[in-house]
């Protein structure tokens, strides 16, 4: 069995296992910290927008590091607003929304987070995006691989090859809904999605009429060798179910 440590966030004592991250520790203990490019469906986080900082002390030494891949080694005391935190994250945040200025969320954040004084940072007009990389992750873990990162400098961003519709893409949403930006556009109506700039015909389950995706995700989630499903994931176990009884009451 891990090894047990406890340790005080906020004043706070939390109990948590030898090796676990300080962030997974203070959600788990109601303490907030923000975070952006980190997201649950992950295990591997990519640290790299630096808003989830905080201040350790450990043996009398304070430093600060990022909770969401802080591993906790040894008993500490943790500080998720103290002053200097409250100051290097308004700095951060500040950054990041002046990257994305058309984000509604880093603009809500900003205002929650920020503090004045950064009127001479230049902002990447129209932009959404803090190039944080979850969409491309998501992507790539689904085998899918269609988008990556393009360009440099300040003209780097996410896209399909040569932002042409990507034969890979199965418009899944996968990149929209991890994004914490919401900086991945797409249409849909009753019957087709559009993202990335490809069309993509909606899959309805033939027993319950629910929305499955699109055709292409359905059938890439199935597999190569499979059957594409034609019915939805619960009707699927309810008509296993009731194949069952009528098992039963026959034998
Ligand atoms: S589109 Fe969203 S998820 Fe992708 S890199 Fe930009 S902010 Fe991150
Ligand atoms: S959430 Fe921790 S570095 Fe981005």
């Amino acid at each position: 069995m891990n090894e047990m440590l406890t340790i005080t966030i906020d004043g706070v004592e939390c109990t948590c296992q030898k090796g676990e991250y300080l962030y997974d520790v203070a959600t788990r203990n109601g303490i907030w910290i923000p975070v952006l490019c980190r997201s649950d469906a992950f295990d591997d986080h990519r640290a790299c927008c630096r808003i989830c900082i905080v201040e350790v002390e450990e043996r009398g030494r304070r430093k600060v590091v990022t909770a969401c891949v802080y591993p906790i080694e040894q008993e500490c005391t943790v500080y998720t607003k103290s002053e200097k935190i409250l100051e290097e994250r308004a700095v951060i945040m500040a950054l990041l929304a002046h990257r994305a200025p058309d984000s509604e969320r880093m603009a809500e954040m900003n205002k929650f987070m920020g503090r004045s004084g950064f009127d001479r940072l230049i902002s990447v007009d129209g932009e959404k995006c803090i190039l944080c990389g979850l969409c491309v992750q998501a992507c790539n873990s689904l085998g899918t691989g269609a988008i990556s990162t393009v360009l440099r400098g300040t003209d780097k961003k996410v896209d399909t090859p040569y932002g042409n519709p990507s034969a890979f893409c199965v418009g899944c949403l996968s990149c929209a809904n991890v994004c914490p930006t919401d900086a991945i556009e797409y249409t849909q109506t009753d019957t087709t999605r559009t993202i990335w700039n490809r069309e993509f015909d909606l899959a309805f389950c033939e027993e319950c009429g629910s929305l499955m995706g699109t055709t292409e995700s359905v059938r890439h989630a199935a597999g190569e060798d499979s059957e594409v499903p034609s019915v939805c994931d619960a009707c699927r176990k309810k008509k296993l179910a009731d194949e069952m009884m009528q098992t039963y009451r026959y034998v």
